[in-house]
This record gives structure tokens, sequence and C-alpha cells, in this order.
């Protein structure tokens, strides 16, 4: 028996603020009510805190190949960060290697999730790469059946792990027959290939000029093409990591008409701006991600696209790799520096103090953009609310928890933030995996191996899915 008996926390959903007790027993949210008069071998106060829906990140790279090296947190390292900061679930992309089968690729990543034993529960999207081989359609038409429900497409990252128009759309043909979404990162790949080798020709190498080869309308191009293509193929399509007005405005326009489109934003661009990129003695590449951190004046769309639900969720894309020796790869060429940022510790706390404690979201928005949309639109019905039969992936949250954002504090195993120094009021005081208490006042208290595998169920499946 490990039952828990939440008292007297504030409850919020995406659609609910109330006061109950709550009570999780075998993994399940299992009763909730008032003055719940039931024994439980732990009970937590929560008053005075919020009750939320454990936080879902759709958007992570754990021990990820990339630009000749591996990102530094592993599904060990890069969940426990992420149970920390409230998040009991992560979707990380399974990257295929050229000539590999998609079997092949979920084969590899799987067995990083079984060494690793993860805190967190995690899913996989598929990130496909190569369909030369024609067996590949069939494979990707199979995906569902390995519970792997959304498909990424990498639209940049020319000789890398980038894709043609092609590939795209025979990939949104099958995803639309069955019932997968794809995801694109959207930036025109070839432009910003000749413009990296023009720069790099002039002698420009310093980080600065990873924004300066990027500019919005490489990513707003790339947007409306994906778009369409999907439209035209009768396919979802979910666009990660939004940087821009340019960008946001397609995306606008498709979800007016009532189009099947979502899109994220991630912290770093809510928070970040380019004149990082600048910092002197090479610092600037810590924020080396992609598409580039814009012009300040970028993040005020950003936040006008999610309160009004143009974006529909927050990720992390947390990729990180350390300052002293991985970064560093790309000291004399900007282009030589891996690309991605940590971030998933820190995702849930800063969303709270610059969206609620600003009053820019409600707290069901908060919740909405980090926890129950997602699981929403990737096929995780059990999670993402507070409901009875649901998982019980809850966050007891208290709003006056302070803490200062710091890489010596923090659990990634990557040795910068870029967040450091700032100061967050609210945070968690009990994190709960299925049922499992994980995190207690700032303390891991869980074990590796708490987090599983999540089949996710077709795209749509269960749930009413409109644009609006
Ligand atoms: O710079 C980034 N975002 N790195 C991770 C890969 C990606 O494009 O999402
Ligand atoms: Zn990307
Ligand atoms: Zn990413
Ligand atoms: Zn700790």
């Amino acid at each position: 028996m490990n039952d828990t008996l939440i008292k007297g926390g504030r409850i919020i959903t995406a659609t609910d603020d109330y006061h109950a007790d709550v009570l999780l027993s075998a993994g399940r949210i299992a009763l909730i009510g008032e003055e719940l008069d039931v024994r439980a071998d732990r009970v937590i106060d929560a008053r005075g805190q919020y009750v939320i829906p454990g936080a879902v990140d759709m958007h992570t790279h754990l021990e990820m190949p990339f630009g000749g090296t591996v990102t530094c947190d592993d599904f060990t390292t890069g969940t426990v960060a992420a149970v920390h900061g409230g998040t009991t679930a992560v979707v990380d992309f399974c990257i295929q290697e050229r000539d590999q089968s998609l079997p092949d690729a979920l084969a590899t990543w799987h067995e990083k999730i079984e060494r690793c034993r993860p805190l967190a529960d995690v899913g996989f999207h598929l990130a496909v790469t190569d369909l030369t081989d024609p067996a590949r359609l069939e494979e990707l038409a199979a995906l569902p059946e390995h519970g792997v429900t959304s498909i990424k497409l990498f639209m940049a990252y020319k000789g890398a792990i980038m894709v043609d128009d092609e590939t795209l759309f025979r990939t949104m043909q099958v995803a639309g027959r069955t019932g997968s979404v794809v995801m694109v990162h959207a930036e025109n790949g070839d432009a910003i290939d000749v413009l990296v080798r023009e720069a790099l020709a002039a002698g420009n190498t310093d980080p600065i000029w990873h924004a300066r080869t990027r500019p919005p309308i490489t990513e707003a191009e790339a947007t409306s093409r994906a778009i369409d293509l999907a439209a035209l193929a009768d396919c979802p399509l979910y666009v990660v990591h939004v940087s821009c007005a340019e960008a946001l405005a397609p995306v606008q326009r498709a979800r007016a008409a009532g189009a099947a489109v979502w899109a994220e934003t991630c912290s770093q661009y809510l928070y970040l701006d380019e004149t990082y990129l600048a910092r002197p003695d090479f610092e600037g590449a810590k924020a080396v991600f992609t598409p580039p951190a814009r012009e300040a004046h970028q993040q005020e769309a950003l936040w006008r696209g999610l309160e009004t639900g143009v974006l529909s969720v927050v990720s992390s894309d947390h990729c990180a790799f350390r300052f002293a020796d991985q970064k560093a790869l790309g000291r004399g060429d900007f282009s030589k520096i891996p690309n991605g940022a940590p971030g998933i510790e820190d995702r849930v706390e800063l969303l709270h103090e610059t969206g609620v404690r600003s009053g820019r979201l409600t707290l069901n928005q908060w919740v909405e953009l980090t926890s129950t949309a997602p699981a929403r639109l990737f096929g995780m019905p059990a999670k993402g609310t507070i409901a009875v039969g649901a998982d019980a992936d809850v966050v007891v949250f208290d709003p006056e928890r302070t803490r200062t954002i710091s890489a010596a504090t923090h659990h990634s195993a990557v040795d910068y933030n870029l967040y450091e120094g700032t100061a967050v009021r609210g945070g968690p005081s009990a994190v709960f995996v299925r049922g499992t208490l994980v995190v207690r006042d700032g303390e891991l208290v869980g074990e590796p191996g708490t987090g599983r595998f999540v089949a996710r169920e077709r795209f749509g499946a269960g749930a009413a899915l409109t644009a609006a």
C-alpha cells in the first residue's frame, strides 16, 4: 500500500479552480472530495498550495547525438531535473539515422531508457531523416502500433538531419491516413546554408552570426510551406519552437481558418533575446539554439500568441551541451557550435513567475500550456489533468516557495544555466509520478526506474481536437 491523501489544496486544472482533498492510490487519482474521510499511508497538507497535474514536456533531446557530440543529459539526469521542476512526463525525439529502419531507431531509444531508468514517464516522437528505402513508408504507417503517434521532420540542418519537401510531404500523407501528427522544425535550411557559408567566407565566426544567418523570414517561409503541404496531405501539423511574429502569422491564419495546425513556443524565446549571443568571451555560445533568440520585441508577439491561444504549448526544447567542452567545439566557427540549450527544470516555474505572477496568464492557462494541451494533443488522455481515474501525476505547488535559478543548484548535468540568477517565486513542494513521491521540498526521494514508457494514442483519439 502506498496511498497518499493530499489535503486542503487548491486544485487547478486547465478549466477548474476549487479546494478539495485528493486521494492517490494504485498509481491513479482515486478520489477527489471535500474533507475526505479515508485512511492513507501518507498525508500531505496542501493548504495554501496548488494541486496541479504533473507537467508534460513535449520537446526534449536526451542523450541525443548531434553536431559531433551527444547531449549531456541522459534519461536519468534529464528526468531528475524534470521532476524537480514539476515535469512528470517527457516526450523525447528518437532520431532515425541514415539507412536505419524506424523500428531499429525506436529500439535504440528504448535501450536508452532501459539503461538510464528515468524518474519521469517517457514517450517518443520519431524524427524521420531518410525515406529512401520504400519499406520506410510502411514502417511509418505502423508507428502507432509502437505507441508513437507523432513524427518530426527537420526542414533545416542541411547535410545532417534536414529532409527535402518530398520526404516531408510523403510523411504527411502517411501520418494523415494513420492517425499521427507531423511536427516540423520550420526553417529554410537551404537558404540558411548559403547565408552561413557567406558569413564564414567573410570571416564572421562569432556566435552572434548564428542569429544573423537565420533571420525570421527563413522561419516564416518554412512555417507557411509546412502548413500548406499539411493541408494538401490532409495531415494535422504541430510547429515546434516558434520564435517570432513572422512565423506566428501563418499559424494564426491557418488556425483562424479552422486548419488542424498547432504550435508551441519554448521558454528561451520568451525570456532571452539575441543580445545574449553577442556576449563576450564566447559566452554567447550558451544561447546558440535553433531557431535563434530574436530581437527583444518578438517576445511581446509570443506572449500575445500564448494569451490568445494561437500558441498551444510551452515546451523546453531541452538540448543540453556543456559550455566547457561541447559548445567549445564551435570556437572560431559559429556553425560548429552544437545547437541547443537546457531548460527542462525551469520551464514551469518560469512560466508561473513571468506569466501568472505578472498577470499575463491565468492559473488555468498556465496548466493548459504546460500540461493539459501537450497531453491532449499527443495522445496521453490519462495525463494532464486532475480527475478521478487519471494517472496520479500530481504536483503540489507552493506559490510562495522561492529559489534563485543557478547551475550550482540545478539538477541537469550541464555546466551553465541560461537563467542564472533569476529569482522565481512558486515551486513544487511535492511531485508524484503515478502515485510515487519523487521530489519532496526540493529533495529527490524517488528511485530511478519510477518512470515508464508511455504508449500514446492515435492523434485525435478520445478527444475533441479543434483549432479553436
Ligand atoms: O537548437 C536546438 N533547438 N537544438 C535541438 C534540435 C532542434 O532543432 O530542436
Ligand atoms: Zn528544432
Ligand atoms: Zn528540439
Ligand atoms: Zn535535489
